[in-house]
């Protein structure tokens, strides 16, 4: 009886065998694959998370269930870390990001050398070889999975992006519209000026650009080593389904196609929350009312300029009521001394406070992560975006009403971000609007893990899925618009318009010229 059961198990929950593949460099990238490899875990099946350490600051690999190998970090990225502090001081400066395209130059060469250093780990191929993985996924970005999975004969793959939108035909093969829809890194939303229709379209070409030198700097180092690698982009045109980090709830509707399944807020509902220790919790019983500043883990709070420290704490005196939580990360600064209101910390469990009730609102830089995080809680936001997609989903927060939105030059002036805390504690319609999408994310008719697990099983069981492949990214660019189709139709109607016209006119020309001899 007991070994019919067990059988019968087996012939249901099928085991599989995944590779996923994610570089350490940005704490944000890396937890999104860490909680993707993590689920189908929980699902009952095997996954090996293969993480070559490019940045050793950011603490990961972060899986807690998903078998780990781990590729030390190589010579050339030694400076990553410095790099990184470097770049955290600039991103509070920078007026757009796509100036982000000169500090990255030296990293992308550096990206492809620990791809490199990945491929001529002794023994590693073989034994990844050896383990027959039924399907694998990876950031397109993070170009060496991809590459990876194509060496290792793995031609099951899925593009598990982390950001909720990722244009690219090479990738997506589905049309992308910056007429409407806001680019990753335009700082707009979905009803746009002309001005800000040409910034996204400014936008949306310096990101495919900014992604392309990604690319170039991992395949040079790469292609070195590896001469007969097929171009990138045939390559990233292999993955059978994109996975997006966008809840369809929340986001700008997009134009989409069935190798495009939205997945956003996965890791948020995955993970869970706690209630508070006795520390934390005594903390939120201080005053009446709590606030939670963080600026999330890439823009480090303490390299921010003075100024925008000192508006911060000069606002923070003047809620005497409230007691604020900020995420800070450097202790020696002793930024709250002499604020008897505000409470900081190195380290803050945030989505454990962002569930509690005592907590009144959340200053956030609106990263993936914390508006999920955001939205699962309930909480209202004021929403200072840094850079990247975070300005984007800044303007997803202001479109659904759950918060105020200020850009980070408000920090240097005067009263903004004192307006929007006033604003924020007194309207009572952003935590009503706030916890009316909380619910709505929490009835939506699939689970997004079982999105990811059912769609990634699937892939294992049928795929490379080429059915879903869209014909489009075999046509060039004239074809690809029709500009071919349409030149040929105007002309068409101008050599008939041309045609009457001189036939009207010689016939006009003779009527006259009779009527002449006539008279
Ligand atoms: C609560 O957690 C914090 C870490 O966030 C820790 O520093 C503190 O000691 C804990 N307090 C108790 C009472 O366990």
């Amino acid at each position: 009886m007991r070994l019919l059961l067990f059988l019968s198990l087996l012939s249901t929950v099928h085991s599989l065998k995944f590779l996923a593949y994610s570089t350490q460099f940005a704490r944000s990238h890396s937890n999104f694959i860490a909680r993707l490899s993590d689920v189908l875990v929980e699902s009952g099946h095997e996954v090996t998370l293969l993480a070559p350490v490019l940045a050793k600051s950011i603490g990961g690999p972060f899986a807690k269930k998903a078998k780990v190998i781990s590729v030390p970090q190589c010579e050339e990225a030694r400076v990553v870390d410095d790099f990184l502090n470097r770049v955290s001081a600039n991103i509070w400066v920078m007026k757009h990001s796509v100036q982000m395209i000169k500090e990255k130059k030296q990293l992308n060469a550096i990206k492809g050398h620990a791809c490199l250093s990945v491929i001529d780990t002794p023994g590693l191929s073989d034994s990844l070889k050896a383990e027959k993985f039924d399907a694998a996924f990876s950031e397109s970005a993070d170009l060496c999975g991809p590459i990876l999975f194509h060496l290792l004969g793995i031609d099951k793959w899925a593009a598990t992006e982390s950001v909720a939108i990722r244009d690219g035909f090479e990738i997506t093969q589905t049309p992308s519209n910056p007429a409407y829809v806001p680019t990753l890194m335009a700082g707009v939303g979905e009803a746009m000026t002309f001005c800000e229709r040409l910034s996204n379209s400014f936008s949306f070409i310096a990101t495919q650009f900014m992604i392309s030198t990604v690319y170039s700097g991992i395949e040079s180092a790469v292609r070195e080593r590896l001469p007969r690698l097929p171009p990138v982009k045939e390559i990233l045109a292999t993955n059978s389904l994109v996975f997006l980090n966008s809840e369809p709830l929340v986001d700008f509707p997009k134009p989409s196609s069935a190798r495009i399944i939205d997945i956003g807020g996965i890791t948020v509902t995955e993970e869970g929350y706690n209630p508070l220790n006795e520390t934390w919790s005594s903390i939120l019983d201080l005053r009446p009312k709590t606030i939670l500043l963080s600026f999330g883990s890439m823009a480090r709070a303490f390299t921010m300029p003075e100024e925008y420290k000192r508006t911060i704490i000069e606002t923070f005196k003047k809620f005497p009521d409230v007691t604020f939580i900020w995420k800070y990360e450097e202790r020696a600064h002793h930024i709250s001394f002499g604020v008897p209101n505000l409470i900081e910390s190195t380290w803050v469990p945030q989505n454990d406070l962002l569930h509690d009730d005592r907590l009144s609102a959340f200053i956030t830089h609106c990263g993936q992560g914390s508006t999920s995080e955001s939205i699962d809680a309930g909480i209202p936001v004021i929403v200072i975006p840094i850079l990247a997609d975070q300005l984007r989903n800044s303007h997803q927060v202001e479109r659904n009403g759950i918060g105020i939105r200020l850009e980070k030059g408000d920090l240097a002036k005067e009263g903004r971000l004192e307006e929007a805390i006033k604003e924020i504690l007194t309207n009572d319609g952003y935590r009503e609007k706030a916890r009316k999408v909380q619910q709505m994310v929490a009835d939506r008719p699939f689970p997004m893990k079982e999105i990811f697990v059912r769609n990634m099983e699937f892939l294992g069981k049928h795929g490379p899925l080429r059915q879903l492949d869209h014909y489009g990214r075999h046509l060039n660019f004239f074809q690809y618009y029709l500009i071919d189709v349409i030149s040929f139709v105007l002309i068409f109607i101008s050599a008939i318009l041309s045609f009457l016209f001189i036939i009207t006119r010689f016939a006009l020309r003779r009527i006259f010229r009779s009527k002449a001899k006539q008279e």
